[in-house]
């Protein structure tokens, strides 16, 4: 019996944690309020894996073969742009990207060179590890 507890306990409390840690990332995209950068840089780093973007733009979106953003930072409408048409010179579309997506990519990349960078790899855990 005081074992069970113990187990019901610690069980809990762990179901908390990750509530809270959830909570955590979440709050802290909404507290941004400048109507510009209105996504979370977290999820866009998610999206830019999840997509294969990383593959022609660079795992730090860094170039190599093809644009780079790390200093020239496209915004929304450059992003919908590519994203909804892609160009005859290489960039695939991508139709199943949503809006609210394309926003998280804008607040990705404007986060590129700073210290709110995201640069984990893990990107289908919740909270990634690496
Ligand atoms: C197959 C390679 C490839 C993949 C995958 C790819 N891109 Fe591109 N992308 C390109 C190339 C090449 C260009 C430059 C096209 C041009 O200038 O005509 C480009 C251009 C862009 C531009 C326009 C930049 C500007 O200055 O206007 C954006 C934004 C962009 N890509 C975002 C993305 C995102 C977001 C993803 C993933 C959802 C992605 N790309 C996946 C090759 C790729």
């Amino acid at each position: 019996m005081q074992r069970n507890l113990k187990f019901f306990l610690s069980a809990f409390s762990l179901g908390l944690l990750v509530a809270a840690g959830g909570a955590g990332l979440s709050s802290a995209d909404e507290g941004r309020g400048d109507g510009k950068a209105s996504g979370s840089a977290i999820e866009g780093r998610r999206v830019f894996l999840a997509n294969n973007c990383y593959g022609c733009h660079g795992g730090r979106v860094g170039g190599g073969m093809c644009p780079e953003f790390r200093s020239t930072k496209p915004d929304i409408d450059a992003i919908e742009e590519a994203v909804r048409k892609g160009t005859e010179t290489g960039m695939p579309r991508f139709p199943n990207l949503t809006r609210v997506d394309t926003q998280n990519l804008a607040a990705y990349f404007q986060s590129l060179r700073t210290s709110a960078e995201p640069t984990f790899t893990h990107w289908w855990e919740p909270m990634p590890s690496q």
